[in-house]
């Protein structure tokens, strides 16, 4: 079994570790923290590995998991570089979802293949995360060889991995901002809509509830195309140009969200194909220039 050693070991980290030395797909060697309190929890926790107060008292392993925050991956990184316990061909890698393994670059002046694997879930409570993570999607990134004895590790403790491209991981990031967190800023649009529009926001949220959830689960279980209806899909110019007059006069900020987000409804509407071309024509042009004449906002 190969050995890793852990350096940041708190929520990921411990459930990782937990995984992979119950499922014996590791073994776990030293664990680093900020304290060797902290290093000792997630060291009961794991079951396994033995806590240490530097990264030179850790023995030699092939792997090394940096699970500090974001913030603090760089800086481990040239703690660990500095250290002088690294191999040639060793591999090292994060978990952010943001940060590329470029972050890690430093280490492959030591010999070392740097990469980043980030699991698709939320960690809160390890114990919970550890009985849950089968079938969690894992990106990948980093240098060929360490991707992919990563993707191995990750497969064996039911990770479903997938390749990500290192130039582009900011975008995979912001993809999953906007349909996880900004699913949460579109349902505080659409309930302060409703506030606007008479609807107290208790009442705005019972209302929000099936029609949110419905849509969704046509989403997934249909697709974007088929799941669209309302006045873009209909093709309905005059209700899409009221509403655009109705927010304008309120804030000219909700305006220019509902014309965006209502120019990628347009083009779903156009793969539809069930509105005449020309009243998406139209549509396009109301949620295109508003307010004519007006500048941009
Ligand atoms: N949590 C999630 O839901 C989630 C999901 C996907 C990916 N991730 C990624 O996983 C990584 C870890 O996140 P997390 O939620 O597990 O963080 P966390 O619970 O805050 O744990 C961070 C760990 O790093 C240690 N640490 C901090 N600075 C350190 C340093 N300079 N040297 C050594 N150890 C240090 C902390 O020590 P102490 O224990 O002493 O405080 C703690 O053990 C991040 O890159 C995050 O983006 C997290």
């Amino acid at each position: 079994m190969l050995k890793i050693n852990m350096i940041g070991c708190g929520n990921a980290g411990r459930t990782l570790g937990r995984l992979w030395a119950q499922q014996h797909v590791l073994a776990i060697g030293g664990i680093l923290t900020r304290s060797l309190a902290s290093a000792e929890n997630a060291a009961a926790f794991i079951g396994a590995g033995r806590a240490v107060e530097s990264v030179s008292e850790m023995e030699c392993a092939c792997l090394y998991l940096i699970g500090t925050p974001d913030d603090n991956i760089e800086q481990a990184g040239v703690a660990l570089a500095a250290a002088g316990i690294l191999k040639p061909g060793d591999i090292v890698f994060h978990l952010s979802g943001a940060l590329s393994s470029r972050k890690l670059a430093q280490l492959e002046e030591k010999g070392a293949a740097v990469a980043s694997v980030h699991p698709v879930k939320t960690f809160a409570d390890p114990a919970h995360a550890a009985e849950t993570f089968a079938g969690t999607f894992c990106g990948i990134e980093g240098s060929p060889a360490a991707a992919a004895l990563l993707a191995d590790t990750f497969t064996a403790i039911g990770g479903k991995v997938f390749t990500l491209e290192t130039e582009r991981k900011a975008l995979y990031h912001a993809a999953t901002v906007i349909v996880s967190n900004y699913q949460a800023s579109l349902m505080e649009l659409g309930t302060r809509v409703f506030e606007r529009a008479g609807v107290v926001r208790s009442a705005a949220r019972q209302i929000m509830e099936p029609l949110a959830r419905e849509t969704l689960a046509n989403i997934f279980e249909l697709d974007a195309v088929r799941a669209l209806t309302g006045p873009i899909a209909r093709g309905d110019g005059n209700v899409v140009a009221e509403h655009v007059a109705a927010l304008a006069s309120w804030q000219r900020n909700y305006m220019d969200l509902y014309c965006l987000l209502g120019q990628i409804a347009l083009h779903l509407a156009r793969q539809k194909g069930t509105a005449a071309s020309s009243s998406l024509d139209i549509i396009e042009n109301i949620l295109a220039n508003p307010i004519p004449g007006a500048q941009a906002h």
